[in-house]
């Protein structure tokens, strides 16, 4: 497939931003200059819009395998391509886990054959996910696994969670934390406070997160192992990471779009939608957040795209799983919350979406001539009102629904590969 993308405003990821042409020549960037014309080519005519380096969703549950009512590889996908994605990295809470080789073998060949962007398996750092016995990573690492994670069942044991780093630093493996303390947490379903009094719903406080976080810290700096911190959510947290980071810790960390745009106060309403682990927190957590990407404690933008089931959610509040459905309001909540508002740039969206979470993963990303055509483009201005109804995913759990956002995915380009169109129905042809 040759490709042009005519007169977009190009962020190539490098710092540079003009108003450019872009050639792709079957998966690779050939050519980015004013006026490109060349035969037999696909003509993309992007004028005002953005061409951007593919986002890159660094945590993401595909629940492939096991959990296929809510997700599966396939629409997993497919809801990452229209959210503008171009790679994601799965979370090894399926059923079996990825905790071996077969599992990660598994999805790799699941993805290869029915995936429309790429997947990124990440793996258990202990078998069955128990929190006991260490994976055996030098076997996962092999295999293909860019991190492992504890995801949705963080290691209550120091003991064991230094063990884990302790061999990850030997293998040269990213380690993503989920920071809770459970005997914190413990039956909370939203966050401390309140609203959580006045609703008569069970607190999570604050320091659930922070202990468990302050705890990895500590561990990361004992054993030298990469850290990176899951959906941050708290001040105190933003400020513990400021800390480790000036002190030359190897700490990493991301955000969700929802931590960054809604609190509590969402959960007013009982809707099980808001209902999401970290739990939303106050405007003050938000500003910290904010003020946290913006000087560069948090580095990266990711989704925790947690799809479940309408039965799942329509449920007690206190009864209902964790998760919101995120792939596909990613972009838009950003665009809308933050770069319309001036608060951040586009360049800087690029930096959290697309570059950032590529670099932390040990991947390529970015728009030059020679590079994988991995490509978004973007409407930043038309506005578009949420309709969970028209979700890829199957999890319908948003409660961004009915919420009018601006700035919509028009194309998402995988290695050279048009993967998603708006308004168009895909299959997947590999021309
Ligand atoms: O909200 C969440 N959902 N947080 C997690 O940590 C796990 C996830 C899930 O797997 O549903
Ligand atoms: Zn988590």
């Amino acid at each position: 497939m040759r490709i042009v993308i005519k007169n977009g405003i190009v962020i190539d990821g490098f710092g540079g931003e003009e108003k450019a042409d872009i050639f792709i020549n079957y998966g690779i960037i050939k050519g980015i200059d004013k006026n490109i014309d060349v035969s037999d080519a696909i003509v993309i005519d992007a004028e005002g819009k953005y061409v951007l380096p593919g986002f890159v969703d660094m945590h993401t549950h595909l629940r492939q395998p096991g959990f296929e009512e809510k997700e599966t590889i396939k629409t997993g996908t497919e809801s990452a391509a229209a959210g503008g994605f171009t790679t994601v990295a799965c979370m090894p809470n399926t059923n079996p886990p990825i905790d071996s080789e077969v599992v990660v073998e598994y999805v790799k060949a699941v993805a290869q054959r029915e995936g429309v962007v790429k997947v990124l398996p990440i793996g258990a750092m202990t078998k069955g996910m128990k929190g006991e016995e260490i994976t055996e990573m030098a076997k996962l690492k092999k295999a293909g696994v860019v991190a492992l994670s504890d995801d949705g069942f963080p290691i209550m044991s120091a003991g064991i969670m230094k063990r884990v780093m302790t061999y990850g630093k030997m293998y040269d493996l990213l380690m993503i934390t989920h920071c809770e303390d459970k005997t914190l947490s413990g039956e909370g379903v939203m966050n401390s406070g309140i609203i959580a009094t006045m609703l008569g719903l069970k607190g999570i406080p604050r320091e659930a997160e922070e202990v468990m976080l302050a705890r990895n810290i500590i561990l990361a700096k004992a054993t030298g192992a990469k850290l990176h911190i899951a959906h941050v959510s708290t001040k105190g947290s933003v400020e513990l990471i400021r800390r480790a980071k000036e002190e030359g810790v190897s700490i990493t960390a991301e955000v969700t779009p929802h931590h960054l745009t809604l609190t509590d106060e969402a959960v007013y309403n009982y809707d099980t939608n808001t209902k999401v682990f970290p739990p939303l927190r106050t405007r003050e957590d938000v500003e910290a957040l904010i003020e946290g990407l913006k000087d560069g404690t948090i580095d990266a933008i990711a989704t925790d795209h947690a799809p479940h089931t309408k039965d799942d959610k329509k449920v007690p509040y206190d009864m209902a799983p964790f998760g919101i459905s995120g792939l596909e309001t990613a972009f838009s909540v950003i665009n809308t919350f933050l770069v319309q508002t001036g608060i951040i740039t586009m360049k800087a969206l690029v930096n959290y979406m697309s570059m950032n979470p590529a670099r932390i993963l040990g991947i390529s990303n970015g728009i030059r001539v020679g590079a994988t055509a991995d490509i978004v483009i973007v409407n930043p201005h038309e506005e578009y009102t949420v309709d969970k109804e028209k979700f890829k995913s199957k999890g319908k759990n948003t409660p961004y629904h009915g919420m009018k956002l601006k700035g919509v995915v028009e194309y998402t380009i995988v290695e050279g590969q048009i993967r998603y169109q708006k308004n168009k129905k895909f299959e997947k042809v590999e021309i």
